[in-house]
Order: structure tokens, then C-alpha cells, then sequence
């Protein structure tokens, strides 16, 4: 497969890098900080003898979308399967009352991921085949008072995902919405987390390439966070509200 990796310097998007150029799949890495993509895709390419390309991208500058998928084109001649990786969480406290907070997280996690969708879902949709993998987060599937900008955001685009494959399931494209619970990535580091429901990015990266071989909707990941986001949305709001979660 020839695999586009958006937001490759991501922990979570390195493990998948590696996964799949071991499989022997050819990758396109790009991101904000291209040396270190540079660094990652000669690597790979040193270490399972795959071919790799690696670019400049930046979710929020949609301006410099269209030259970089043409771009993405002429180097690897066809995309089989994006993936989805960049994110930001951004300061919740900070942008419940920052609106420039709240738009940087909302821009970065949803308008960006839309504008490249934007060139992405067309192809596809013509080419009639192709997986389109998005991380998303278990935050978006329930909004809670400590973290709702960043959930809102992931939760749109857990909806945008949605729609998208319902449009696009007819034209056999499948769109895969990944919902991975706490990482242990840079992300989260300042945070102080539950230890024993935080996951290392190798375990999420391993569920993330099963789930794109098979070509699933939506992919909990580790497996237990199905489970404790339906016990979470069950709870009845007028009980919700009180749990000051
Ligand atoms: N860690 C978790 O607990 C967790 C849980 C659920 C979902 N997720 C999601 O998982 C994905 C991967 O994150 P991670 O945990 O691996 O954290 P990470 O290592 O901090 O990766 C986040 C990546 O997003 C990139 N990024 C931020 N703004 C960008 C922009 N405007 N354009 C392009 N790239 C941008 C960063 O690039 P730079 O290196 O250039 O800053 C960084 O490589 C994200 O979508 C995140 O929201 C993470």
C-alpha cells in the first residue's frame, strides 16, 4: 500500500510508521517539523528497505492544502490509505475563556483534518477504493466540564467521519474513526493520569494497523475504552451534570 501519515512525528504516528514500513508498505510522512520527519523516513527506509518521501504540513495553513496533495500525487502516483495523526489539546481552562485558545484547539483537530479531507475524499471517491483512518479521542464522545474544547472538537470530527463514510461506503472507500483512550505520549505528559489506564503508543499503534487491515469503522483502542465510553454516555445527564467529571 502506498500510505499518506499526516502529523507523522506524532509518538502515536511513529509507531504506526514503523508497523507498517516493516509490513513493507511505502510511506509518505509529513509534518510541521520536516528534518525530524526527514530523520524518521530515512530510518525506516534504512531499517525495512521500504521507499519513503517525507513534506512540510500544517493542519491550519489550508491556503497550502491543494499544492500539497497535487504534491503527495506526483510523488507516489496514488494514495491507497491517510492516516490522520496530528492533534493539539491545548489549555481547557484557558480556552473556555480564550476564544484564540479554543480556535487553535478546534481549528487544528477539525477545520484542519476537514480542509485535507477536502482533496482526500474526492480522490477516493473517484478512484472508487482507499481507507481514510482519522485519530479522534474517546474525549469527543461525551462532553465533560474539564475537557469539552478539546472533546468538541475530536467529537466533530468523530460526526464528520461518520457522514463521511456513510457517503463514501457505496464508492468502497472506508473511513476509520480511531478513539484511543490515555496515551503515554508528549501530549500528556504534564498530565497527571489514572496509571493503570494509560496505554504505551505501541500497544494503540498495534490496534490501529489491525483495524485499518481490516478495514473497521471505529476503532477503541485499547479495547476496554468501548466498554467504559458506553458506561460513560449512559449515564443520564441529569446525573452526569453532578459528577463534576
Ligand atoms: N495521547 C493521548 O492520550 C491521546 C488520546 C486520544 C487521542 N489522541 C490523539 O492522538 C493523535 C496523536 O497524538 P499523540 O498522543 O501521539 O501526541 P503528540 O506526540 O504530542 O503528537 C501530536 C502531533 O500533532 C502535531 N500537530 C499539532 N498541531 C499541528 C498542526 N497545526 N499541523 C500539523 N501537525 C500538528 C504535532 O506536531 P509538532 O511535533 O510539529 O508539534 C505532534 O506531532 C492526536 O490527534 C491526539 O489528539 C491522543
Amino acid at each position: 500500500m502506498r500510505v499518506l501519515i499526516l502529523g507523522a512525528n506524532s509518538a502515536i504516528a511513529r509507531e504506526v510508521a514503523d508497523i507498517l514500513a516493516s509490513k513493507g508498505h511505502e510511506l509518505y510522512l509529513a509534518s510541521r517539523n520536516v528534518e525530524e520527519t526527514e530523520r524518521l523516513a530515512r530510518h525506516l527506509s534504512i531499517k525495512y528497505g521500504v521507499k519513503t518521501h517525507w513534506d512540510g504540513f500544517d493542519a491550519v495553513a489550508y491556503d497550502t492544502h491543494p499544492a500539497f496533495w497535487r504534491r503527495v500525487l506526483e510523488r507516489m502516483g496514488d494514495v491507497d490509505w491517510v492516516l490522520l495523526a496530528f492533534g493539539y489539546l491545548g489549555e481547557q481552562d484557558k480556552a473556555y475563556r480564550d476564544f484564540g485558545e479554543f480556535r487553535r484547539i478546534a481549528e487544528t483537530n477539525f477545520l484542519g483534518a476537514v480542509s485535507v479531507l477536502t482533496h482526500v475524499a474526492p480522490y477516493m471517491e473517484e478512484r472508487g477504493e482507499g481507507l481514510i483512518a482519522a485519530i479522534t479521542s474517546v474525549a469527543g464522545d461525551r462532553g465533560r466540564g474539564s475537557n469539552f474544547p478539546y472533546g468538541s472538537a475530536k467529537g466533530g470530527l468523530s460526526i464528520y467521519l461518520s457522514g463521511l463514510r456513510n457517503r463514501l461506503f457505496r464508492r468502497g472507500v472506508k473511513v476509520l474513526d480511531i478513539k484511543p483512550g490515555f496515551v503515554d505520549t508528549p501530549m500528556t505528559a504534564h498530565l497527571e493520569l489514572p496509571k493503570r489506564l494509560v496505554s504505551s503508543p505501541r500497544r494503540v499503534a498495534k490496534d490501529i494497523v489491525a483495524a485499518m487491515e481490516k478495514g473497521k469503522d471505529v476503532l477503541y483502542t485499547p479495547w476496554y475504552w468501548r466498554w467504559i465510553m458506553l458506561a460513560i454516555r449512559l449515564v443520564p445527564e441529569f446525573i452526569f451534570k453532578r459528577l463534576n467529571l
